[in-house]
């Protein structure tokens, strides 16, 4: 390990998880490292839920507040929430034990827009940090930190926190080194500037964080995988979203409104995304860039097939089988990715400025384009907003994509009324499923119900949307966008008495 920490002065600080976690106490708010499971703190987090379990046990109540990048892992979310230790956590969180307690009301969780996290910790709005907990690949000799598979938020806790404890992980491939791009120049208002990013691939700050050695109280050395879950391979729902979306792309190249390399692409999490990702393997276009959050296995395929030229993004999210891949062919990834903080990465300016092209995964679209992306049956958080809307409001094509029907056909993923609005029918111009593609740009609230409704919904559903929509043309207090209030959520209200939204 001596190779990874070069920074002699540091050496000392060397301990065990178990010793660094003591630094850690019951009430404190910890920032972690760890973005869509790459990156994070493997054994800190675990000793910590160890030591919760403990104190539990002894009758002492102990809980922290927990501020991550985005999902973590089953040693970091996963182990804390068991132990029953979190009291607080932001941002969005995809681990089943948080999301269980989450749901069962026993932790609190502020869901909120991943490019705002740092802005809204400098400015205050968010309370102290008394720790910073922060996965590196290495540590230079001059104390300079080499970032890990994700950059998240850790320039902004490093800077931020009272004490600083490090985990630097052996398993991440030491040629990640010089792949990130720490950007300094965020001020807060009325100091901030325009951030000097012109196309996907400038580079606008520093390859490693800077950190003040006074602050940094442990490091503990690791050699753990990252959280790297398995891809579903894409069905034939898949295949059918991501063709009526390749189609889509060809055409507006045709009508001179896309050029043939696109432009920058940004693509959600999940299997759906991923299958689109693939599909652009086989598509006619060329020379492509994404200005993303996650490097997906679809995005590495790309990048193989010389289709996409570089990504650009905060971190990754890869099945077992591409992390091994994206190892051992790194001296090759390294020229064509950059990874930068999760404040640029999402940063509204920037999307607007590159014209990309979104595509989020949704729970359920109402037939006027409004669009939840996090509450089933608007009240059981499923994931959190991520990044979707800080892209899906700025894009040059704001897309959404889901299967049209969920739960073995129980559920209509288009349905008269959504639950929870996380993106307002505004910032959603495309709908996809794979019943088809309903391109709603410039349509009106009633030419949009009609177009979803006839090119989304699965026809088990489409007549009863109809149905509804009819009966609101006549019922309704105003015919900008017809509704029945009193009907609207009858058909959640219906899954939740019944199991299906089938009369
Ligand atoms: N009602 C109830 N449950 C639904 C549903 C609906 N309308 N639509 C989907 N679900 C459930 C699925 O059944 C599945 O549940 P399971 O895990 O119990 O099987 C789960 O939600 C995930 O759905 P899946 O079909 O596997 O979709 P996915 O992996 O493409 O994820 C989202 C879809 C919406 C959950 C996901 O895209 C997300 O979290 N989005 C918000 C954040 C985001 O967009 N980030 C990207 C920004 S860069």
């Amino acid at each position: 390990m001596a190779d990874r920490i070069a920074c002699q002065a540091l050496r000392h600080k060397i301990c065990t998880a178990a010793e660094a976690a003591t630094h850690i106490s019951s009430g404190n708010t910890v920032g972690m490292s760890g973005f869509t499971g790459s990156g994070y703190p493997k054994a800190v987090p675990t000793a910590l839920a160890a030591r919760i379990e403990a104190e539990h046990a002894a009758g002492r109540p102990f809980r922290v507040r927990i501020w991550t990048g985005a999902s973590t892992g089953p040693e970091l979310d996963g182990a804390l929430a068991k132990a029953d230790g979190i009291e607080f956590r932001l941002p969005y969180n995809s681990d089943p034990i948080a999301r269980a307690k989450i749901n069962a009301g026993e932790m609190d969780y502020f869901d909120m827009h991943l490019s705002q996290v740092a802005p809204m910790a400098w400015e205050g709005f968010l309370g102290p940090l008394d720790v910073a907990v922060i996965e590196v690949s290495g540590i230079r000799p001059d104390g300079a930190l080499i970032p890990s598979s994700s950059v998240g938020n850790n320039k902004t806790w490093i800077d931020r926190a009272d004490k600083v404890i490090l985990e630097v992980n052996r398993w991440q491939d030491a040629r990640l080194d010089g792949v990130h791009d720490v950007y300094y120049g965020t001020a807060l208002p009325p100091a901030r500037v325009p951030i000097p990013l012109v196309r996907p691939d400038d580079r606008i700050g520093e390859p490693y964080f800077r950190c003040d050695p006074g602050k940094i109280v442990a490091i503990v050395e690791t050699d753990a995988p990252d959280r790297n879950l398995p891809f579903t391979p894409p069905d034939a729902t898949a295949r059918a979203i991501a063709g009526h979306l390749l189609e889509f792309f060809g055409h507006e190249v045709r009508r001179g409104r896309l050029p043939a390399s696109l432009l920058p692409i940004q693509s959600g999490v999940g299997n759906i995304a991923n299958a689109v990702l693939t599909g652009l393997v086989d598509s006619p276009f060329h020379d492509m860039t994404a200005f993303t959050e996650v490097i997906q296995d679809g995005m590495l395929d790309l990048l193989d097939s010389g289709r996409l030229r570089m990504a650009s993004a905060t971190g990754f999210s890869l099945s077992p089988e591409a992390a091994e891949r994206l190892n051992a062919n790194m001296g090759v990834y390294r020229t064509k990715m950059v990874l930068r903080p999760q404040e640029i990465s999402n940063h509204p300016e920037l999307v607007r400025r590159l014209g990309c092209l979104a595509m989020n995964g949704l729970i359920e679209a109402d037939i006027y384009g409004n669009v939840n992306s996090t509450h089933v049956m608007g009240s059981r958080i499923q994931n959190g907003i991520g990044g979707s809307g800080d892209f899906a409001r700025n894009a040059y094509i704001s897309i959404f994509m889901t299967p049209s029907t969920a739960k073995g056909g129980a559920i209509s993923a288009i349905v008269p009324q959504v639950a929870h609005v996380d993106h307002i029918n505004q910032d959603v111009q495309v709908i996809v499923t794979e019943q088809g593609l309903a391109d709603l740009r410039g349509l009106s609230p009633k030419q949009r119900a009609r177009l979803i409704i006839e090119k989304c919904a699965h026809p088990d559903y489409r007549p009863m949307l109809a149905d509804y929509y009819a009966r609101a043309l006549k019922g309704s207090y105003g015919l900008h966008a017809p509704s029945l209030p009193g009907e609207a959520l009858s058909w959640h209200q219906r899954f939740m008495d019944r199991g299906t939204m089938r009369p």
